[in-house]
């Protein structure tokens, strides 16, 4: 039996991974992916997520754009790290399939409200515009939603956009808090567990070899990005954040964390969109998510290859 997800992302040449990683695997069924400005504006998260869908064989798959804009200030994007399209690195044909014409928002409020009560996992891998915008529109389907798998913030490794905030969180606090405050059982992947997921040069070789087009697409797009994070953080190898989302629901034995009470600073203009983790219950704050603190980093990255090798 597969669980049924809701992808919500910004490709991304990470997003895109984690998009092949599900689509890759029998034991996810992908009822939709809706798309939000994050990386790159909407315009262009919504066309990467349609050739990532094309790339993977599933021109079936119906994709979804979100909100343009954060919900309560400007869009903050990371071209420098993603490259102007997002997925610099590996060059796609244009996107023959069509994005589709409900908005993502009513998509999810439509899904949750009439597939049967907790059967729908989201997944969000991008700033949490439209889950928060869909839970302030139709407060009813917190009850509805069985869990929200996302990549975000960080406690440890601190901030990758702000020396305090995590980039998600950090370019739409507002919609974070919502999602924080739902009472909606949360998995957290935060940078704390991502930046031990590096990718490295003989895993990008190993998918090269593979001499398949999904493949090769992972290994210039790793390429790409890892160019940033490397020199940003000296290391031989960059996280491969949002695949961790979906390596979660797969394999969790992959993963350890600890259930804590995780915040959204939404005040301060120094630490906007930091997750206040109280990682060691120094608070009587109850428990409100599972922050992840820890991977096996080689069963990662094998069971990406393993299973975009097979697309
Ligand atoms: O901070 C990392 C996150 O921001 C990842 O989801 C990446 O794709 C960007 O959205
Ligand atoms: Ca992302």
């Amino acid at each position: 039996m597969s669980r049924d997800i809701i992808i919500d992302t910004d490709p991304g040449q990470d997003d895109a991974v984690a998009i092949l990683l599900a689509l890759a695997s029998p034991e996810l069924n992908v009822l939709g992916i809706t798309c939000v400005a994050g990386n790159v504006p909407l315009a262009r998260t919504s066309h990467n997520a349609l050739q990532v869908c094309e790339l993977a064989g599933r021109p079936d798959m119906r994709v979804f754009a979100g909100c343009a804009q954060p919900m309560g200030r400007g869009l903050v994007t990371a071209e420098h790290v993603h490259g102007a399209t997002g997925l610099d690195g590996a060059t796609l044909p244009e996107p023959q399939m069509q994005i589709q014409s409900e908005h993502a928002v009513d998509f999810i409020i439509k899904s949750m409200r009439q597939a049967p009560i907790k059967s729908i996992t989201l997944c969000p891998l991008g700033p949490l515009t439209n889950i928060g915008t869909a839970l302030l529109k139709a407060p009813d389907i917190a009850d509805r939603i069985a869990q929200i798998v996302l990549m975000g913030g960080a406690y440890f490794e601190v901030g990758n956009i702000t020396p305090a905030a995590e980039f998600n969180i950090f370019v739409d606090p507002e919609a974070a808090d919502i999602v924080f405050k739902s009472g909606i059982d949360l998995v957290v992947a935060p940078l704390d567990v991502t930046h031990k997921a590096l990718t490295s040069k003989a895993w990008i070789t190993d998918l090269r070899a593979k001499n398949n087009n999904v493949c090769d697409a992972v290994a210039g797009w790793t390429d790409f990005f890892e160019r940033f994070d490397s020199e940003k953080y000296g290391t031989h190898g960059a996280p491969l954040h949002d695949p961790c989302v979906v390596a979660y629901l797969i394999a969790p034995n992959l993963f350890t964390g600890r259930h804590i009470n995780v915040q959204i600073e939404i005040q301060s203009e120094l630490t906007r969109g930091m997750t206040v983790a109280d990682w060691w219950r120094v608070t009587d704050r109850p428990a409100n998510a599972l922050f992840l603190g820890d991977i096996d980093a080689t069963g990662y990255f094998n069971l990406i290859t393993e299973r975009v090798a097979q697309l």
